[in-house]
């Protein structure tokens, strides 16, 4: 029976259960933002004086979350350098209850080993909760690397069209309803229309990704050697042992490329500048490419220490390829890096 809509509604159960079986979970919800479906396991499953065990580089916003807020309420966090991932286990304490990591990673595209974290977390009785938004269940089921709970920003690729904001969240229907007495008091309940449209999108989910892991390699095999380019971030570039990693567990890389152009931030704005067919706006996975620079968006409240412990440089621009045609594409970025 459906009581009232900010509990549930026909429109979350269908988003649910498409996103549920995209993930291989036993159950799933859908969230008002991707935001929402993160916060929702933290203050729905935590108490006072329990800790999170967190990557560094995750998702800007992710960051303020924990470090700005969750103090307020006796929680928190240690976090794990990107450097230190293999050894994650050494982070957990008595008290840590739930490990938070994201791969690949925003913006710098590293990969980090699922399994040898949701290892770490069930040696100490802790949950493993993975933010899959950028692989997107078509490249990447945490799930089955032992991941004990999987969120996305429905906002970017299983929406696919840049015109809603939604979350979702999988895992066990136990954990699940631990969270929904918090979720449902807190009104954290995606809009039925929001709903409607995002399964409208997911209808389209593995073309449009298939279509978009192409662009991001065709770009990164066009421009791996251009001189305007300091550095190019994708799926299991950084080492030998992220690409061993990528290779066990992702079918596609993404159409996500973090490129660092000469010249700093005034470099990287005269490249946006130059852009016609991608277009300036920062969020991603739509069927239309976008550009950002980090250090002026989803990063902007880091500080210059802690952008540079993540490796997320001034000159830094995130692209997020969109369907269009490759070779477009190419040429649009070629045109662009004249400007630099
Ligand atoms: C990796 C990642 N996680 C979470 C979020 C937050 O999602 P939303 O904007 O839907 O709240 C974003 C948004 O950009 C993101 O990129």
């Amino acid at each position: 029976m459906h009581l009232y809509t900010r509990l549930d509604n026909p429109n979350h159960t269908q988003a649910s259960e498409v996103i549920r079986r995209l993930e291989g979970a036993e159950a799933g919800r859908v969230y008002a933002s991707g935001m929402a479906a993160l916060s929702a396991p933290l203050l729905g499953l935590l108490r006072q004086g329990d800790e999170v065990v967190a990557l560094e580089d995750l998702y800007g916003n992710s960051v303020t979350l924990l470090r700005d807020e969750f103090p307020r309420f006796g929680l928190s966090v240690r976090w794990v350098p990107s450097e230190s991932s293999s050894e994650v286990a050494s982070f957990l304490t008595p008290r840590t209850r739930l490990l938070l990591l994201e791969s690949p990673t925003n913006p710098t595209l590293r990969v980090h080993d699922i399994a040898l974290w949701a290892k770490a977390a069930h040696g100490a009785g802790a949950l493993l909760l993975v933010d899959n938004t950028f692989a997107s269940p078509v490249n990447q089921n945490p799930l089955a690397h032992g991941a004990d709970l999987v969120m996305h920003s429905a906002t970017k690729s299983l929406g696919g069209h840049s015109d809603i904001i939604a979350g979702a969240l999988v895992g066990s229907e136990a954990i699940l309803q631990k969270l929904d007495a918090f979720s449902h008091a807190a009104g954290a309940t995606l809009d039925p229309m929001a709903a409607f449209l995002l399964v409208r999108g997911i209808k389209t989910l593995p073309l449009r990704v298939r279509r978009q892991n192409e662009n991001g390699k065709a770009v990164v095999e066009a421009l791996r050697s251009h001189p305007k380019i300091e550095r190019i971030h994708y799926p299991g570039s950084a080492s030998p042992e992220e690409e061993r990693i990528a290779a066990r567990q992702m079918r596609g890389r993404t159409g996500m490329v973090s490129i660092v152009v000469r010249g700093g931030r005034e470099g990287a704005r005269r490249f946006m500048g130059g852009l016609r067919i991608v277009h300036a706006a920062s969020s991603l996975g739509g069927v239309e490419s976008l550009a950002s620079m980090p250090v002026e968006t989803s990063h902007r409240k880091l500080s210059a220490e802690e952008l540079a412990r993540r490796g997320i440089a001034e000159g830094m621009v995130r692209l997020s390829f969109g369907i269009e045609d490759a070779q477009d594409l190419v040429r649009d970025l070629e045109r662009a890096l004249e400007q630099v």
